[in-house]
Formats: C-alpha cells, sequence, structure tokens
C-alpha cells in the first residue's frame, strides 16, 4: 500500500556530457519523487533519459556532470564519496537491467555468483571490520552466505535452490537467470529496487510473471521500486506511480489511475494511443510522428513543441511550468495547463 512517504526526492537535476562537437545538455530539471511503498514507473522513448536518471540515484555518473540534489531518506547522495558511497548503495539500492544473459558471468556458477555478491555487499557495508576478519570466521560467513543465496533463490522462485547453486548461468533459461539477478539485487536487503528495463529481453508470457514477482517482492518486503520502461503497458500491469519523461524533462508525473484515464501532456497521449493490442508482439512506441530532440542543440522552450499536436504560438519560446492538475498528486508541464490556469485566476 502506498504510504505517500518520499524514499527519494530528485531536485532540479541536470546532466551535461561533454564532446568534441559541444555539451550535450541531457537532463533538464528532472524533479521525480518516489514514494515508500510506490512503484514508480519511469517512461519514455529511447534516450529519453530514463537510465541517466536512475542511475543518478546511485550516485553512478561516470563522465557526466551532475548537478540538482538527490535526497535518498534524508541524506543527499550526491555529495556522498568513496566507502560512504559504497556502503549507501551497498545496503539501500538493489539494481536489475535489461539483459540477464550479459549480465551473468558464464563462468562461475550461480552459487559463486550469487555467494560473491551477498560478500560484496556485507563487505561494503561493514568496511575494513569485515575485510579484516581471519579466516576461519571468513568461511563462517561463506557457509551464512550459502544459506541466503538459498533463502534468495527460494524467494524469486527458483525450485530445488540449493541444487541449482552448482549450475551454470546456460543451464537457466532466460526468465530464471532474470530471477537470479533479481536475487542479486536483493542480496542486501535493499529499501529501493531500481529495475531498468527487466523484462525487454524476455519473451511476453515470461515478462509477465517476472513482473508479477518484482510487484510481490516489493510488497511483501515493504520495499519501493523504479521501474523504468519504454512500454505502458508494462507500467500498466505493476505501477503505482507514472513519471513520463521526453527529451531529458519530466512532462507528466501521476498516480497510475490518472495518467490513463486523464492523460494531460499531449506527448503521455500520444504514449497511451501507442500502446500496442493484445494481438501484437512488441511494445515498440509507434504513433508519435518525429525523432527524439537533440541534446547538443535542443529544440528551445517547450522541448516536445516540434513533434507535438497541439503547441500554442508561443510554445518555442521558454520551457512551461509544472502546474499540478486536481490535486498536488498529478503534475504536467504543459502552456496547455498554464494559460488554462491563468485565464481561470484572470476569472476569478
Ligand atoms: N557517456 C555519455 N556521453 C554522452 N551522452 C550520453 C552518455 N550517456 C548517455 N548519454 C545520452 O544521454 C541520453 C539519455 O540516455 P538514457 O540512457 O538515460 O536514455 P534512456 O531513456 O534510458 O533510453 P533507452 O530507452 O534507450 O534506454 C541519450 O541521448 C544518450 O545518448
Ligand atoms: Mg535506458
Amino acid at each position: 500500500m502506498t504510504t505517500q512517504k518520499p524514499l527519494v526526492q530528485i531536485n532540479d537535476l541536470h546532466l551535461y556530457f561533454d564532446s568534441f562537437d559541444g555539451q550535450s545538455h541531457v537532463l533538464d530539471g528532472v524533479n521525480l519523487t518516489v514514494n515508500r511503498g510506490d512503484i514508480l514507473g519511469i517512461v519514455g522513448e529511447t534516450g529519453s533519459g530514463k537510465t541517466m536518471t536512475a542511475l543518478s540515484i546511485a550516485n553512478l555518473m561516470p563522465g557526466g556532470k551532475l548537478t540538482g540534489e538527490v535526497w535518498f531518506d534524508g541524506e543527499n547522495v550526491l555529495q556522498k564519496r568513496g566507502a560512504d558511497l559504497r556502503r549507501f548503495r551497498a545496503s539501500r539500492l538493489g539494481m536489475i537491467f535489461q539483459n540477464p544473459t550479459t549480465n551473468l558471468n558464464p563462468v562461475f556458477t550461480i552459487g559463486e555468483l550469487l555467494i560473491d555478491a551477498i560478500l560484496t555487499q556485507q563487505y561494503d557495508v561493514a568496511g575494513w571490520q569485515l575485510m579484516s576478519v581471519g579466516k576461519w570466521l571468513n568461511r563462517g560467513l561463506r557457509k551464512q552466505a550459502r544459506e541466503k543465496a538459498i533463502e534468495l533463490l527460494n524467494l524469486v522462485g527458483i525450485p530445488d535452490p540449493a541444487q541449482r547453486l552448482s549450475q551454470y548461468p546456460h543451464e537457466f533459461s532466460g526468465g530464471q537467470k532474470q530471477r537470479v539477478l533479481i536475487a542479486m539485487a536483493l542480496a542486501g536487503d535493499p529499501d529501493l529496487l531500481i529495475a531498468d528495463e527487466p523484462t525487454t529481453a524476455l519473451d511476453v508470457a515470461i515478462q509477465a510473471q517476472i513482473l508479477r514477482l518484482i510487484q510481490r517482492i516489493v510488497e511483501e518486503r515493504e520495499m519501493s521500486a523504479l521501474l523504468i520502461t519504454h512500454d505502458m503497458g508494462v507500467v500498466a500491469k505493476i505501477c503505482t506511480r507514472v513519471a513520463v519523461m521526453y527529451g531529458g524533462v519530466v512532462v507528466e508525473d501521476a498516480p497510475i489511475e490518472a495518467i490513463f484515464s486523464n492523460p494531460q501532456h499531449p506527448y503521455t497521449r500520444g504514449l497511451l494511443r501507442a500502446i500496442p493490442s493484445d494481438e501484437m508482439q512488441h511494445g515498440d512506441l509507434q504513433g508519435i510522428p518525429g525523432s527524439p530532440p537533440s541534446f547538443l542543440s535542443p529544440p528551445s522552450g517547450c522541448r516536445f513543441h516540434p513533434r507535438c499536436p497541439e503547441r500554442l504560438e508561443h510554445c518555442h519560446i521558454a520551457p512551461p511550468a509544472v502546474v499540478h492538475i486536481n490535486d498536488e498528486s498529478h503534475s504536467v508541464a504543459c502552456y496547455l495547463h498554464t494559460d488554462e490556469k491563468r485565464k481561470s485566476f484572470a476569472r476569478d
């Protein structure tokens, strides 16, 4: 159940990359909240900044310049460095990515991979104190980690977990590999699970199982989750809230029911029109003519205006402010709404 207390709060996040061609302004003032108990979907086309936004929560941004604030349970993550940052990542975050095959090293058994993940997490949390313990104690830790590995495989629905620890990744199906990666992500009992396109590489039936698994785990363990996808169909299955990103900007942010019943941004409406029917096999986005904006020289004003079917005369002049629709929980950055608000103020 959603308790509406923020676990993560991202304020005015900007991300820049320098290249020979100039500077790309990849995230342009992202504001986002993940409440406790929420499964927040971040949805948007390829290149819209979903992964970069998620990585900022782990302060993982090699090569880019990040400004703004990322608050996690009262701590500013972007100010963390070194052992403090490692401890934070190991104890609070679990991350899973798109392709389970490339994320499991084929030369190690599932047991070695999982036990290693558990021990690394423990070292990161306890630091030098754990590193300095004697060999005999280490053996004890290994035994405990093996027990935890079995418990985690059980949790993610892998039958006969003790036997399967000695098998290699190629002996697991695609869906089972993704279950193993979820188990690894849970090694440190995280508060937030970040799942970046966790089901894109899987077939439709397995996708649904993995989504249900994520939903069950988040509920049972009273965690929160960030689910990144380009597929509104996936969002509809398990998310409690949705943030829609376009060109490095959150254009709309709302509870799941409101996004589907009362979408406000023309881009959100375009995404909803592009949801594939049951007969189609893939959730690729279609139906929004034009291509994503350049980050080297982004469009002036609203970044969506060159593709927007409802653009107004002044949409290219300055970025629209974020306004709330009905109540604080639904917000949209679009002149269709700022203009409406202005008119209603003028009438009052
Ligand atoms: N190291 C980098 N240098 C320059 N640009 C980068 C770098 N990393 C990412 N970008 C750019 O940042 C933008 C946002 O990338 P991001 O990976 O967040 O998109 P995304 O929404 O996750 O897309 P996808 O759905 O394809 O995963 C992209 O245009 C990408 O090219
Ligand atoms: Mg991505």
